[in-house]
């Protein structure tokens, strides 16, 4: 089955990306938020980095129209119908993808495959709440979206072959780079990150040395492109937290325990680039 029409749920960091790399790469794309607010600075949002490139002359004026002639935005579910991918982007939290799934199911013609962008949920508890476990999924993205090459395939002990190889060629005609993981918490990725971001506040919290040196010693000594603290800004503290809590409820070891310093800041609603002010303020920076 090739997939032609694309939907994707939830249109924030994630979702904006993938709807922006499929429209980009020349399917037809729905976009579906929460309400019309959400929906329009999602939107907002796609339209300023296409202008960005167009400004830098990265892209030409007619391929943005081009592009943006290919979305679609809803806040209703039901527009989803037409689709024979659909990526679900929404909140990191399983009850809420589940719920998700079980409605996708209802809406979307029988051969539609339906993937998720979790980090960390559970895939095949989002395959059990539909009638078509054969078809469900996981595309994990990276974000940034359009310049992160990877994208982990996620196949549960219910997947069948032929959506897994729907889902690959269209990672690959979108011009990303698949790998096949198992549904096993954090994949591949977050397996092997999400300790070391963890292992990074733990650090700074102990007083070892400040935001800034410990980025710098990760970008220079190491040659990440980014330090520990820019990239949890990047990823969202809350999604981090998130992920930290269902790893550590899934493996019960210690790395994966938020540290108390992250909780608290997704208390104090220090999110990190989306909110404006994460380990870094972004009204200074
Ligand atoms: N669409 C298309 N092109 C874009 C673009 C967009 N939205 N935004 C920027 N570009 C282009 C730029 O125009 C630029 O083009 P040229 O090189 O031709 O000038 C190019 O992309 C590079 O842009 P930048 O200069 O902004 O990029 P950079 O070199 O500073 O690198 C980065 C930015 C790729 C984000 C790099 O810092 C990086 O790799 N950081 C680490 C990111 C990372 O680790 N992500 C994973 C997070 S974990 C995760 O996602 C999983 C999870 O579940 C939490
Ligand atoms: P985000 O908070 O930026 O965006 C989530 C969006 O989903 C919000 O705009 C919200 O309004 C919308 N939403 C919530 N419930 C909805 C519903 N029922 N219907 C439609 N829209 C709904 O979060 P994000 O960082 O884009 O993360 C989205 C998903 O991608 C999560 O599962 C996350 O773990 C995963 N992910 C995140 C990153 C990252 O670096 N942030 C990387 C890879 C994967």
């Amino acid at each position: 089955m090739a997939i032609k029409t694309v939907g994707v749920i939830g249109c924030g960091l994630m979702g904006s990306g993938i709807v922006q790399v499929s429209a980009q790469a020349g399917s037809p794309t729905v976009v579906v938020e929460a309400d019309q607010a959400l929906l329009d600075k999602g939107l907002d949002g796609l339209r300023k980095t296409l202008d960005g490139l167009v400004a830098r002359a990265k892209l030409e004026a007619r391929e943005r129209d081009a592009i943006l002639g290919r979305i679609t935005g809803s806040t209703r579910l039901e527009d989803l119908k037409v689709c024979d991918l659909v990526v679900e982007a929404i909140t990191e939290n399983q009850p809420l993808k589940n719920e998700a799934f079980a409605k996708l199911d209802q809406i979307c013609p029988p051969h539609t495959v339906l993937a998720s962008n979790t980090s960390s949920c559970n895939i095949t508890a989002m395959a059990a709440a539909t009638k078509r476990p054969t078809q469900v999924l996981g595309l994990h993205f990276f974000n940034p979206v359009p310049l992160m090459k990877l994208v982990e395939v996620v196949r549960t002990i219910l997947t069948d072959e032929g959506s897994v190889k729907a889902a690959r060629e269209w990672v690959q005609a979108i011009g990303k780079v698949p790998v096949d993981v198992k549904d096993s918490t954090g994949f591949i990725v977050n397996r092997l990150l999400v300790p070391y971001l963890l292992e990074a506040i733990r650090v700074y919290e102990s007083g070892l040395a400040s935001l800034e040196d410990i980025d710098q010693a990760m970008k220079l000594g190491c040659g990440y492109p980014m330090g520990p603290f820019t990239l949890l800004d990047l990823v969202g503290l809350d999604t981090t937290m998130y992920v930290a809590e269902v790893m550590f409820d899934e493996f019960r070891e210690a790395r994966y325990a938020p540290p108390p310093l992250l909780k608290r800041m997704v208390m104090a609603g220090h999110l990190g680039r989306k909110s404006g002010r994460g380990f870094y303020d972004y009204g200074k920076k």
